[in-house]
């Protein structure tokens, strides 16, 4: 299996070009069940969870192919609507694709997908919006196994909480289904707008993007004229960068993001004495002259992301004082906090908050283990300012979700390669 080895205490700089958004182009790969032809799809980021999805669709019968960075997919050869346990295992987002098939073909059924590192997780808001649109559900066998022989009928759904994925999924089941539908208390990540965007430009008729309030006219099971399209970029990983300059107190530049998608971020850098500058498509941070200790709390867009939780406690055990994180979206998204430990961070838990006492510079190279994206990520950022050598293991949580991040940071001077453990 293979690891990555940080040597510590390496200042960084340059710039690094940001790939496209996981967790934009997940969706979208799902939303070409609804084409009724071929489509071109650029910036699509190349990370093990992409490949997951597209192995999934290939499954269910879409054929596909990449040539010069783009991605020509054909879904309308799709003949399976059955998404089995041994591909959904391993990406629970593979649920994105239980309202386009549905709302195609009538029927499917989709393994339940299980709990993960960070969360019970469960999928209850999706399966409720779905039979508000008329779809009979039943769990059968760890399946999913859902009913709509004439089609989904537009409804009114209100979720009891912002949920991303389930936003996602009912606006692909609305775009096909009988009449308007309307979601309230919808998410309104950037990513849900992509997704939003390029249904629009499909023909779909869709209301208040970007809102909390989305209404949908469906094309009564007609399929859909996808248009190109191209994945917005990563704003995770563009902040996930950031927090690399910042923790090392480095001038660092991130290309192709969109400074927007971040406010959040960028606004609690700055509380953190770090300067930032914006331009149309970039971001630079500044070094801080002291690094200021922090509050967050996680919510949802344009709020905190949970997302870059893991990666702001790295940050702030190099900060003088005591931060507080508060992780509200997921109840078990502190797995990082005992291998932060490990190299000698202070951090305390109670409940959903994290009590951070800065360790400016005493952190030191140790192995340490990956047990989710984010957190793998925020042991390499430690990794980056510890006294000697740091080995991170289990490393493909990282692979799900970032695009050749080693190859990347050594551009910026890290002193990181990827390895092989020994047997
Ligand atoms: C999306 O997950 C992202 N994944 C996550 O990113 C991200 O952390 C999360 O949104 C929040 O921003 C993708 O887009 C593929 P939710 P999702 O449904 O949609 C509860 C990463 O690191 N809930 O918005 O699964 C849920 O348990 C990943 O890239 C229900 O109770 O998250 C959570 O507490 C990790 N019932 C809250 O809502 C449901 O039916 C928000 O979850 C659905 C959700």
């Amino acid at each position: 299996m293979e690891y990555l080895k940080v040597i510590g205490k390496k200042n960084l700089k340059g710039s690094v070009k940001i790939s496209g958004a996981k967790n934009a182009a997940l969706p979208l790969l799902a939303s070409t069940i609804l084409s009724s032809r071929k489509i071109d799809i650029s910036n699509l980021p190349d990370v093990v969870d992409i490949n997951t999805l597209l192995k999934l669709l290939e499954m269910l019968g879409s054929t596909y192919n990449k040539k010069n960075g783009i991605l020509t997919i054909d879904s309308t050869t799709i003949n399976q609507t059955k998404a089995t346990y041994d591909i959904v295992k391993t990406m629970r987002a593979s649920i994105l694709v239980l309202g386009p098939l549905l709302a195609r073909f009538g029927h499917c059924e989709v393994s339940l997908p299980g709990g993960c590192a960070i969360g019970q997780r469960p999928v209850d808001l999706h399966l409720k919006a779905l039979e508000q649109m008329g779809a009979i559900i039943e769990i059968k066998n760890g399946y999913i196994d859902a009913k709509a022989p004439n089609g989904l009928k537009g409804a009114t759904i209100v979720f009891d909480k912002i949920t991303v994925t389930g936003t996602e999924n009912i606006v692909m089941a609305a775009a096909l289904a009988h009449g308007e539908t309307t979601i309230i208390n919808a998410a309104k990540e950037p990513e849900v707008v992509n997704l939003c965007d390029v249904l629009k430009d499909a023909g779909v008729q869709i209301e208040g993007i970007g809102t909390n309030t989305i209404k949908i006219v469906g094309s009564n099971q007609k399929l859909l004229d996808f248009k190109e399209f191209t994945i917005i970029p990563d704003r995770i990983e563009a902040g996930t960068y950031l927090c690399a300059g910042a923790i090392t107190n480095s001038i660092l530049k991130v290309d192709n993001v969109i400074p927007e998608h971040l406010e959040a971020v960028i606004a609690k850098f700055e509380e953190m004495g770090y300067n930032i500058l914006k331009e149309k498509l970039s971001i630079t941070i500044l070094p801080a002259n002291k690094i200021k200790p922090i509050h967050i709390t996680t919510t949802e867009y344009p709020g905190f992301p949970t997302d870059m939780q893991a990666q702001f406690m790295a940050v702030a055990t190099m900060a003088e004082g005591v931060s507080i994180i508060d992780e509200k979206l997921f109840e078990n998204r502190f797995m990082h906090v005992s291998e932060l430990t490990r190299m000698g961070a202070d951090i305390t838990l109670n409940g959903t908050v994290a009590t951070i006492q800065g360790t400016p510079k005493k952190l030191f190279g140790t192995d340490v283990m990956a047990t989710d994206l984010r957190a793998s990520s925020a042991l390499v950022l430690a990794g980056l300012v510890a006294n000697g050598e740091t080995n991170i293991h289990r490393i493909y949580h990282l692979d799900r979700g970032y695009d050749k991040l080693e190859v990347k940071l050594q551009t910026l001077g890290a002193n990181i390669t990827r390895d092989e453990e020994k047997k």
